[in-house]
C-alpha cells in the first residue's frame, strides 16, 4: 500500500515462513524441525543433527553413512588455498580469516554455484560440510604455526575436526572421548537459531542468487561481532578481567547497569529469549561436568556463577529480563578443551553451519525474492549543483 514503517533491529519483523527451528523467547524453548534441544543435546550426535536440519528427517543409518561417506569425499581443500593463508599475518583473527577463504572456496569449485538441481545442491551442501572444518582447524594451525595437513576420515566428523586442530606432527594423536562428547554436545546447541543476524544475513546475500559459500562466508563476517557469535570471545575476556581485577563481580555489575557506562555484562540478554536461554541451562551444566572429568580447576566458571546469581536477583536484569545466554558458560568448555579464546567464534560458526545451510536451502526452495528492505528517506530535498570552485 505504499506505507513504510520503520522497525530499527527488524524487532518486530517477520522476513520468512520457515518449518526449520522453532523458538518460545517467553517460555524459553527451542525445537529443531520438532525436537526439543534438551532431547538432541543428549541423544543425538552433530552430523546427525546437520542431516535433520538439513534435510527435514533423522536420518535412517544408511542415510547417515552415505552422508558421511560423500563429505569425505570431498575432505580435500584444494593446496592452493595454503598460499592464501600463508598470506595472512599469523595475528589475523580466525574468524577473518575463515570469511575470506570460504568466499575464496568458490574459485577452487566454481560448480558450487549452480545449484538449480537437487543433486547440484546436495553436491554444494557436501562441499561446504566437508572443507569447512578443515578451514577452521588451518585457521587456528597458522595462528600457531603447525603445518597444515589433515586429520583423518576414517574418524567421526567431529573427532577428526579435533584430530584435524590439535594432531602434533611429532606425536601420535590421542583421542579423548569425554572431549568429543562435550564438543558434540556444544556444535549440536549451536546447529540453528532460526531468523539471527548471521542467518538472516546468509538468507539475504543468498537471496540475489549469490552461491552457497559466499552467503556463508557473509554470515560468518556477521557471526563475528561481539554482539552475536563474537560473544563467546568477549564473555572470557570479560571474566578474566574481573579476575585480574580482584574478582569484584559487584564492581562490574554496577558498570554494567550504568547508562553512562557502554560495558554490557557480556553474555547476558538475548533480542528473543525473556526467560532462560534453554541452551545456556545445557552447557552451565555440562560445563560442570567437563571441568571435573578433566580435573580442571577454572577459577573464572566461580566468577561467572557468581555473576549469574547477582543478576538473577537484581531489579536491574530482573526487570528487563536478562538470563545467561548460551554464549556465557560456553567459552569455560572450549577453554577446557585447550581450544583458545580466539577460536571461540570460529567454533560457533562450525556448529552453526548446518542451520545457515538449512535456512539457505529453504530460503531458495521457497523461491524467495530477493531481499530489499525500504527507507524512509531524511535527506536533502532537491538542490542544484555546484562547480567545486564555488563550493
Ligand atoms: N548488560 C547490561 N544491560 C543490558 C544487557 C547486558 N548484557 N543486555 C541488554 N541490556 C539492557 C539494555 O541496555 C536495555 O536497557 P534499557 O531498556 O534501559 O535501554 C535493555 O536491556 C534491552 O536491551 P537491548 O539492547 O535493547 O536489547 P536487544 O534485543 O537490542 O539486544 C543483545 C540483545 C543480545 C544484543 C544484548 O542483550 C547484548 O548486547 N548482550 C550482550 C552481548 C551478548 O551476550 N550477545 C550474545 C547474544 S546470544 C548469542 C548470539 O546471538 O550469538
Amino acid at each position: 500500500n505504499g506505507v513504510i514503517t520503520i522497525d530499527p533491529g527488524y524487532k518486530n519483523t517477520g522476513s520468512c515462513e520457515s518449518a526449520i527451528t522453532f523458538l518460545d523467547g517467553e517460555k524459553g524453548v527451542l525445537r529443531y524441525r520438532g525436537y526439543s534441544i534438551e532431547e538432541l543435546a543428549e541423544k543425538a550426535d552433530f552430523l546427525e543433527v546437520a542431516y535433520l536440519l538439513i534435510f527435514g528427517e533423522l536420518p535412517t543409518a544408511e542415510e547417515l553413512a552415505k552422508f558421511h561417506a560423500d563429505i569425505k569425499a570431498q575432505s580435500h581443500v584444494d593446496e592452493d588455498v595454503k598460499k592464501i593463508i600463508d598470506g595472512f599475518p599469523k595475528s589475523a583473527h580466525p574468524m577473518g580469516v575463515l570469511s575470506s577463504l570460504t568466499s575464496a572456496l568458490v574459485a577452487f569449485n566454481p560448480s558450487s554455484v549452480n545449484v538449480d538441481s537437487e543433486e547440484e545442491m546436495y553436491n554444494a551442501i557436501v562441499r561446504i560440510m566437508a572443507k569447512f572444518p578443515v578451514l577452521t582447524a588451518w585457521a587456528y594451525r597458522k595462528r600457531v604455526g603447525l603445518p597444515l595437513d589433515y586429520g583423518d576420515d576414517s574418524l567421526g566428523y567431529v573427532e577428526n575436526f579435533l584430530k584435524m586442530m590439535f594432531k602434533k606432527p611429532s606425536r601420535e594423536y590421542e583421542s579423548n572421548q569425554k572431549v568429543v562428547d562435550a564438543l558434540d554436545k556444544l556444535l549440536i546447541l549451536h546447529a540453528d537459531h532460526e531468523q539471527n543476524c548471521s542467518t538472516s544475513t546468509v538468507r539475504i546475500v543468498g537471496s540475489s542468487h549469490a552461491g552457497l559459500f559466499v552467503s556463508i562466508s557473509a554470515g560468518i563476517a556477521a557471526l563475528w561481532g561481539p554482539l552475536h557469535g563474537g560473544a563467546n570471545q568477549a564473555v572470557i575476556e570479560m571474566l578474566e578481567a574481573i579476575k585480574e581485577d580482584g574478582g569484584d563481580t559487584k564492581k562490574y555489575m554496577a558498570k554494567a547497569k550504568d547508562k553512562n557506562d557502554p560495558f554490557r555484562l557480556m553474555g547476558f540478554g538475548h533480542r528473543v529469549y525473556k526467560n532462560f536461554d534453554p541452551r545456556a541451562k545445557i552447557i552451565k551444566k555440562a560445563a560442570d561436568n567437563i571441568l571435573e572429568e578433566l580435573g580442571i580447576d577454572d577459577p573464572v566458571l566461580d566468577i561467572a556463577k557468581g555473576l549469574e546469581k547477582e543478576a538473577l536477583e537484581d531489579p536491574y536484569f530482573v526487570d528487563r529480563k536478562l538470563y545467561p545466554n548460551v554464549d556465557f558458560y560456553s567459552g569455560i568448555i572450549y577453554r577446557s578443551m585447550g581450544i583458545p579464546v580466539e577460536m571461540f567464534t570460529a567454533m560457533f560458526a562450525l556448529g552453526r553451519l548446518p542451520g545457515w545451510i538449512a535456512q539457505w536451502k529453504e530460503m531458495r526452495l521457497n523461491k524467495e525474492p530477493i531481499g530489499r528492505p525500504r527507507q524512509i528517506y531524511t535527506g536533502e530535498t532537491l538542490r542544484s549543483f555546484k562547480d567545486i570552485k564555488n563550493r
